[in-house]
């Protein structure tokens, strides 16, 4: 159709000399045809005429592909032959339908799940891994080069409290887990706040003290730094591997220390970063609009989250040449990034930066009402909700006797596909009876509707490639109109990076094939409808299969 559209411009600038823009609208299905146009009606006052002589003098210019009837004031309506849709469906297939090389030759980053070590991996850090994926694979398939890293939260104030309540804990380094450093970091937290409230600061001090004794190399920091981000890692890679997630770097914050320290002196030096009285740098951002200056350096010296984002920065830019960074990032650190960007503006480092930023996930709590997602022990963990999704899909597809890995697949499409029903800036709803549900906007809904048609094409796969005659591939309409829309929809999330409106295409293609079943039969149809129909499934397997891939969710062999 977008073809039919710029060529309705052309007629119009040809006819009238002037642009307007066209748009098509559905039209209710009592009334002949299948889009409407009202651009003869934009026209009448420019062209001086009556907008239904118009519309007549702009059809007699328009391909013969479509029928066009003017009706009511002065529409054009638009009625599109099954069969010439299927001509532009066939000649605009490639082996890469869908995608385009609008980003060949240049480099994104694109960052995830930045998960913290010395904590077990919580809901909390979903989002920023199923985003950060989609991020990834929506701009590959705008033929982008993607770089993607997992900004690991190994620097900073966690090692220190984490250090401090270790060694008060008498524990052995060779027996402690993930949830036993959890559970430290936790305590020490606590024990930290009431420390303060009692205006004491022993506790602080010694994380402190633990900080510095790293960032000077002091053995046995190191040792338990290295020990600890081991059992730290090995946790992470496990659960990032039943999400199907990985990255190609693992840059942890630490890997960026020196060099931000670097470019803060640097940057002193150059009159354009500040040093406050305490000893404490600031860049300030007045100019930006932002008024409260970035801190980028510690009173004692010491490198602060935002002196290793200036580094990483540097080095994504600088080293990986990269064109664009993302960040897929909570709606917390919203005013973090909008200074850290300034920054980067500000010492002239050009590059597109986009925060990728969403809402927390929430559940409906004992009351009824809606309630950021929590336990009674705290935060959910990532694995905790895995196990259950698992557990869920087991008793959901009981009599499919599903392979471990095929429940793997639909408990994390369940779950990755929840996070993009609905613009990422909201929160999203764990609603368990939903998530897995087969029916409604679901992962396993759409992950069925792929199954099925994997299994029809297996079933007739001596139909492939069959003549299909002059079918007129009337019953079609539909699902090729869905079909035809994908290439567009794949360009136009590549900006503001909305895999919600992947998700929403790909439920409304598994419903269009749903409603087409039903009124087209496949295995009873004579040979050359058959085969026609077949063409049409395998198309569709591609597309929907495509769709779910662009969002991270697999397709299991069979549910
Ligand atoms: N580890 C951080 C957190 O859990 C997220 C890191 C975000 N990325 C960054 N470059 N600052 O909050």
């Amino acid at each position: 159709m977008d073809s039919l559209k710029a060529k309705i411009s052309e007629v119009i600038k040809k006819l009238y000399g002037v642009e307007v823009p066209v748009e098509f609208a559905p039209v209710p299905a009592e009334i002949e045809g299948d889009y409407s146009c009202n651009v003869a009606m934009r026209l009448a006052k420019a062209a001086g005429k009556a907008p239904r002589d118009i519309a007549a003098e702009i059809i007699a210019e328009l391909p013969t592909d479509y029928e066009y009837t003017v009706a009511g004031p002065g529409f054009i309506n638009i009625a599109v032959s099954g069969k010439a849709l299927a001509g532009q469906l066939s000649a605009a297939w490639t082996d890469d339908y869908g995608y385009n090389q609008s980003g060949a030759g240049k480099t994104a980053v694109s960052e995830f799940p930045s998960t913290n070590m010395a904590k077990p991996y919580s809901v909390g850090h979903l989002r920023p891994g199923t985003q950060g994926w989609a991020a990834k694979r929506i701009l590959e398939a705008n033929g982008w080069k993607v770089i993607t890293d997992n900004h690991l939260g190994d620097a900073g104030t966690p090692f220190g409290i984490w250090a401090t309540g270790f060694k008060r804990s008498g524990k052995s380094i060779d027996e402690v887990t993930i949830y036993d450093l959890g559970e430290i970091y936790i305590q020490m937290k606590a024990d930290m706040k009431a420390e303060e409230a009692a205006g004491e600061h022993a506790l602080a001090d010694s994380a402190q003290d633990w900080l510095l004794k790293l960032e000077a190399g002091d053995a046995e920091a190191t040792e338990l730094s290295e020990r600890f981000n081991k059992i730290s890692l090995d946790h992470i890679h496990g659960v990032m591997k039943r999400m199907n997630l990985s990255t190609d770097y693992e840059l942890g914050e630490s890997f960026f220390v020196e060099r931000g320290k670097a470019l803060v002196q640097k940057y002193l030096d150059e009159g354009v970063f500040v040093k406050n009285e305490d000893g404490s740098v600031i860049c300030p951002l007045d100019e930006f609009g932002i008024e409260v200056p970035m801190l980028v350096l510690k009173s004692n010296g010491a490198a602060l989250y935002a002196t290793t984002d200036l580094g990483c920065l540097d080095y994504r830019l600088h080293e990986w040449k990269a064109d664009r960074l993302i960040y897929a990032v909570g709606a917390e650190q919203k005013f973090y990034f909008e200074q850290l960007f300034a920054v980067a503006k500000k010492l002239g480092w050009n590059a597109e930066m986009q925060h990728v930023w969403f809402g927390t996930i929430d559940q409906v709590g004992p009351d009824g009402k809606r309630e950021k997602m929590s336990s009674r022990k705290g935060v959910v963990l990532l694995e905790a909700m895995l196990d259950d999704a698992e557990k869920r899909v087991r008793e959901n597809f009981a009599e499919a006797e599903l392979a471990d890995e095929d429940v793997r697949r639909i408990a994390t499409g369940a779950i990755k596909y929840s996070d993009f029903i609905a613009d990422r800036k909201t929160g999203i709803l764990y609603d368990p009876d939903k998530i897995f549900a087969l029916t409604g906007q679901s992962g396993p809904f759409c992950q069925y509707a792929c199954v099925r048609m994997r299994r029809i094409l297996e079933k007739n796969a001596d139909f492939a490639g069959a003549d299909f005659g002059d079918y007129d591939f009337a019953a079609e309409k539909g699902v090729l109109q869905k079909l035809l829309e994908f290439p567009a929809l794949v360009a136009g999330v590549a900006e503001n990076l909305e895999a919600h409106r992947i998700a929403g295409y790909c439920f409304e293609l598994a419903q269009e094939m749903n409603r087409y079943y039903e009124n087209a039969p496949i295995s009873t149809a004579e040979p050359a409808t058959k085969a026609a129909r077949l063409w049409l499934v395998a198309r569709a397997a591609t597309v929907l299969e495509r769709g779910l891939d662009l969002l991270g969710i697999e397709i299991p062999e069979k549910m």
